[in-house]
């Protein structure tokens, strides 16, 4: 088995131009997986305790569950040239901030603000763009919070900040993000309006769901 960081390595280094030598690229390419594969372990692990805090002390915890993934090399480098970038270290670095991605799967509406809270609130996070999707959904009804943030990592003998793209949502918004993203990416076919307006209906029909649910949460916390 092929491990990640090889992969991910021998694919820059085979696409990412540089005037340097190759040994100077190797380093970079790798030190730029560390960088990122770090933020994920960082703010996961950030994550995980605060996870364990509220099921230890609370009746409820806001997190349901965490996905991560780190962005494939052949992802950047599509992205980069759909920007009309070249592909360079200097520009992933510079343009694309979702290299490192968690996502935070939350039980209901409420818990997304709990969990959005937590980074907006941590002095050792900065904040470098929201996007509310939930207040503002996405015309085809995409809803979620992202958060990209600056995540402090510590190394042995360094230190810095790594950006990493934060996804919150319901579990009822995480159903129907995943079935969206298969419907419309991997059957490699055009979606017809129809079907466009019928997935917007359902996600309509699940943000009703989520009201729901939550209200029902909210009367039996009362009883
Ligand atoms: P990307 O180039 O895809 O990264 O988008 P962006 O930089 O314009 O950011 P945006 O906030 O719109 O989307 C970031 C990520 O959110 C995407 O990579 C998806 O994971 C998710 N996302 C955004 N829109 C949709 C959508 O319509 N459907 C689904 N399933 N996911 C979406
Ligand atoms: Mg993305």
């Amino acid at each position: 088995m092929v491990h990640e960081k090889d992969s991910f390595v021998s694919v820059m280094l085979a696409n990412i131009k540089g005037g340097d030598k190759q040994d100077e690229r190797l380093e970079t390419i790798t030190k730029l997986y560390s960088d990122y594969n770090a933020a994920i372990k960082s703010v996961g692990t950030m994550l995980e305790i605060v996870s364990d805090e509220f099921q230890a002390t609370h009746d409820h915890n806001p997190i349901h569950h965490i996905e991560r993934r780190l962005k494939s090399p052949l992802s950047i480098l599509e992205k980069l040239s759909r920007k009309g970038l070249e592909p360079s270290i200097s520009n992933i670095t510079a343009n694309i901030t979702d290299i490192a991605g968690l996502r935070i799967v939350c039980p209901y509406i409420k818990d997304i603000h709990v969990i959005a809270d937590f980074f907006l609130t941590n002095k050792e996070i900065e904040l470098i763009k929201e996007r509310d999707y939930i207040t503002k959904p996405k015309d085809n009804g995409y809803r979620s919070l992202h958060l990209v943030v600056r995540a402090p990592i510590a190394f042995a003998s360094s230190f810095g900040h790594v950006p990493v793209e934060i996804q919150i949502r319901t579990i009822a918004m995480d159903m129907w993000a995943s079935l969206e993203h298969e419907i419309r990416y991997k059957r490699g076919v055009e979606v017809p309006q129809e079907t466009t307006e019928r997935l917007k209906n359902c996600a309509e029909v699940l943000a009703e769901i989520d009201l729901g649910m939550q209200s029902i949460y909210h009367e039996m916390l009362d009883k």
